[in-house]
């Protein structure tokens, strides 16, 4: 199991999940209480995924840029992640869900650590649904990671992609990304998977994150399944890196 499984056909879809601040705000809440309401939407989303034929999904839940937030907010960020991976495990290990935690490690709090390096063992032999979760995830820094000590010799695509992949700990190449969806309104990438970006197809959605249902997830996947990928030829043909 696991491994080799993941390489069969199947979407990758990435999702910035944003707006939770400004849903908590506008119902007169800490922001906590969005960011609360964020991870049960994540959990709504992991659960429709495989469904929709989702087979690696990367959420971003912190990235390198977020520690400028306010130390309350990170702190409640940082226990909230924990609390979400040890609550999902079991559910996890149940669906055949696979979860990894995609990012730099070295500025993690020991219980997160703890709940990450837990969940991880745990749900290592899962299938249905690659989950990798990208904490403390930088692109620009995973990109020079791996340009540094990648140990690339020669300027190959598919060599460098294997050696950004296996940077920030994740545990293999994945396929580019299929899909990248953005909640809450913003049209930007925020240093999130540069490039596995590459050629993706972007869908925005001014829906804020706590809000995001299956249904947005189905409708963001009909969006793309509408738009005629062609890699800059002239017909489709998916560039897996693996
Ligand atoms: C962006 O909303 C969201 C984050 C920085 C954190 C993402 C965290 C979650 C979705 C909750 C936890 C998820 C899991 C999987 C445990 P924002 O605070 O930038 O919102 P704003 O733009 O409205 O201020």
């Amino acid at each position: 199991m696991g491994q080799r499984a993941f390489e069969a056909e199947g979407l990758h879809v990435a999702i910035i999940m944003d707006g939770n601040g400004r849903w908590a705000t506008a119902r007169g809440r800490p922001r906590s209480a969005g960011h609360r309401a964020g991870s049960r939407a994540a959990r709504r989303i992991v659960e429709a995924a495989p469904g929709l034929g989702v087979r690696h999904l990367t959420l971003y839940a912190f990235s390198g840029d977020n520690w400028r937030r306010p130390a309350r907010e990170v702190a409640a960020l940082m226990r909230l992640f924990a609390a979400y991976l040890r609550a999902e495990t079991r559910t996890c290990v149940e669906r055949g869900v696979r979860l990894t935690v995609l990012g730099r490690r070295d500025r993690l709090p020991l219980p997160l650590l703890h709940a990450i390096r837990a969940a991880e063992e745990a749900t290592s032999s899962g299938s249905v649904l690659d989950l990798r979760l990208a904490v403390d995830y930088s692109a620009r820094d995973a990109i020079a990671l791996a340009a540094a000590r990648g140990g690339v010799a020669s300027p190959d695509r598919r060599a460098f992609a294997r050696a950004l992949a296996t940077r920030l700990h994740a545990r293999e190449p994945v396929p580019d990304v299929d899909v990248l969806i953005r909640s809450g309104g913003e049209r930007r990438l925020s240093d999130f998977l540069l490039w596995e970006c590459a050629y993706a197809e972007l869908v925005f959605t001014d829906r804020l994150w706590p809000d995001f249902e299956p249904a947005d997830l189905e409708a963001a996947l009909a969006e793309f399944g509408r738009r005629e990928r062609r890699f800059g030829g002239l017909g489709e043909r998916r560039e897996v890196v693996a």
